[in-house]
Parts: structure tokens; sequence; C-alpha cells
């Protein structure tokens, strides 16, 4: 098996609506990551940070302004017809509201028959047990299931549900976004347990997004931290909050830092004349710069996403610095360029 699942290489999606900054909003600058078969990556970032958008282009739902996503060697962008189906077949969304995705009038099983229409034409005869085989992988009794309305079940139970109607399509990378945001805490960890045993028995990779570092710890191999349509830092899980590098992390983790500076709030004046040098408010340098109380002159020029220890990588001065090590070469020679 290709060892790589998903590729993403120079991920861009710029919207032009608006007034802020031009009328433009770079949701996704620049992504570039991959994903292993069997790997839960959480993707972790303020709201508006832009893990929805990530997870709506790799889902094919809005299409890229720049860069490329590569699934099992392919580049999406160039599927079409019977390969564009089978392409859903292994690749499948669910999102944070349960609720939604049912029509209270309607009994829960109804939501399966879309699948088969769509991609299972031939399968019919075997709907039930199909069905029922799905609901016992995400930890669901068929019984509890079959004829009832969405009323008469948890939004845990209903989430679960959507996820064992993916389980249909031999899915293989699912992309979870804010799943159990909206889930009571007791019925949160059924659906992360659930999601831990789908990789576990069923090789599925997860790209889980969520707001919630304790979460994203939880479930996941692999971390990546957004921030302004940017991967800041990423890494093992592990390795990410052991030693959160790039200050963001540091301040979702509540870590003081140890890099030799103090935290000190910006002027605002000083920010809003940088943001003001141009025409358009248009910044290019760190997109942490404004919050950052390690910010530097270089850093109005943005840094790369540099491997700082082996899996774990950083997009910052101070943090590549600190280190001084063979990551601070790479980075003067990326810099030369
Ligand atoms: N269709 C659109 N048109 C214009 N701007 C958009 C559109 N969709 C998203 N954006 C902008 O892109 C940025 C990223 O949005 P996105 O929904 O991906 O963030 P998010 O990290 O998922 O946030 P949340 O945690 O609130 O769900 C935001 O600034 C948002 O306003
Ligand atoms: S590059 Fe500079 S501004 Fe950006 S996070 Fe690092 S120290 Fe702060
Ligand atoms: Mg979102």
């Amino acid at each position: 098996m290709n060892e790589v699942l998903l590729k993403v290489e120079n991920l861009s999606k710029i919207y032009r609506s608006g007034i802020a900054a031009g009328g433009v909003t770079t949701a996704v600058d620049n992504a570039n990551f991959e994903i292993k078969p069997a790997e839960i990556v959480a993707l972790v970032g303020e709201s508006g940070s832009g893990k929805t958008t990530l997870g709506k282009l790799i889902l094919r739902l809005i299409k890229p302004s720049l860069g490329k996503i590569i699934y099992n060697g392919i580049d999406i962008s160039k599927l079409k017809g019977r390969r564009l189906v089978e392409y859903y077949r292994h690749v499948q969304g669910v999102f944070q509201d349960p609720f939604s995705s049912f029509n209270p009038i309607f009994k829960v099983d109804r939501v399966f028959d879309l699948i088969f229409d769509s991609y299972l034409k031939e399968m019919k005869q075997k709907k039930r047990e199909l069905i029922a085989n799905a609901l016992e992988k995400v930890m669901l009794n068929p019984d509890d299931v079959f004829g009832k309305y969405p009323h008469q079940m948890s939004g845990g139970q209903l989430q679960r549900i959507l996820i064992a109607r993916t389980l249909l399509l031999d899915t293989k990378l699912l992309i979870a976004d804010e799943i159990i945001s909206m889930l009571d805490a007791s019925v949160r960890v059924d659906v992360l347990n659930t999601l831990g045993k789908l990789k576990d028995e069923n090789k599925i990779s997860v790209i889980f997004v969520t707001h919630d570092l304790s979460l994203g710890y939880y479930i996941s191999d692999t971390t990546m931290i957004m921030y302004k349509g940017n991967i800041v830092e990423m890494g093992d899980t592990e390795k990410v909050y052991s030693n959160p590098l790039h200050p963001y992390t540091r301040m979702l983790l509540s870590v003081v830092p140890t890099v030799d500076r103090k935290w000190e709030k910006k002027k605002e004046e000083e920010l809003f004349s940088l943001f003001e040098s141009g025409k358009r408010r248009i910044w290019n340098g760190c997109p942490y710069y404004d919050r950052c109380p390690l910010a530097m002159e270089v850093c109005q020029k943005k840094p790369s996403l540099l491997e700082i220890e082996s899996g774990h990588k950083v997009a910052c001065y101070a943090a590549i610095q600190s280190k001084g090590s063979k990551a601070e070469k790479t980075f003067s020679s990326e810099n030369e360029k």
C-alpha cells in the first residue's frame, strides 16, 4: 500500500469578497502536509483559522486557488465521472451538527438510502445487513436504530449513524469537522472512541477538526496547528504537546515561553503603522505578528514551516533561533534564496 494516503501541496484558497484586506481573505495559505493510512490528524485552530476550508478543499466541495491535493498518487482535480464517484467512496465528511443531516419527519434509516441509490445500487438486496454491520462498527445496536425517528436518538447516536453511513462506502479518509462540539460531554468520549476503533480495526485515517486541544490530544497521532490560514506548527502529537514551539501553540496550551524574551503586548500604534505601510492592508509577514510577544524585525517576512526536530515542524523565527540547531542552518539557506 502507498505509505502516503493524501498529500497536500502548496494549497491555498483565496476568497475575494468583503472589504477587509482589500477584499481578499486567504482562508488557506500555502498548506503542505501528508496523511498516512490509519493516521488520525488533529487540525486545531481558533475560529476563522481555515480548518473547514481545508476540509472542504479535500472533499472537493470548493476549488483551490493554488496548489494540489493528491490522493493515492492522483491529483483529485483531474477526477471525473466514475473516478470521482470512486474518490467519494474513499473520502467522506461528517460535520458539526448531526441534527441538520436528519429530516425530523422521516425515520433515521432514511439517511442510508442516498448511499444505496448513488453508490451501492447493486447491493440493495443486502441493504439491511450491510447497514447493520456498519452500525455495529460504530458501537450501535441496529435494533436501537432501525425504525426510530431523530428525536428518539441522542446527538452522539446520530453522529455515529452518520459515521456508519460513511463506512458503507469503504472510507479510507474521514474529515470529521467539529463533530463532537455540539454533543454533551457524556457522549463525546463515545464518538471519539468510535473514531479510534475505526482507525485500529478498519485502518481509516481521520482529519479531526477541533478548536479544543484536549480533544485533539486524546485522539490524534499528529497535530496541525492553524492560524489565519497558515499551518504554524505540525508534528507528532506527543512532541507538539510536550514541546510546543510556536508562540501561538504555547498560548493555546498556556505554557509560559522559555525563549529568552519576555511576553509583552506590542504597541497598537506600532502595528498599525506596519499594516498601513501599503495602500492595501495586506500583510506579508508572520501571520501571528500582531499578537506575538516575541516579534522581531525579521518577522515582517513570513517564516517557512521547517523541521526543527524529527517529526516536528514550526514556522517561527524565534523558535528556530532558540534551537540554534540544524534547523537554523536550513532556515538561513531557505531565506538566502
Ligand atoms: N465562502 C466564503 N467566502 C468568503 N470568505 C469565506 C468563505 N468561507 C470562509 N471564509 C473565510 O475564510 C476564513 C476561514 O474560514 P473557515 O470556515 O475555514 O474557518 P474555521 O477555522 O473552520 O472556523 P470555525 O472554527 O469558526 O469553524 C474565515 O475568515 C472566513 O470568514
Ligand atoms: S515568526 Fe516572529 S512574529 Fe511570528 S510567531 Fe515567531 S517570533 Fe512571533
Ligand atoms: Mg469550521
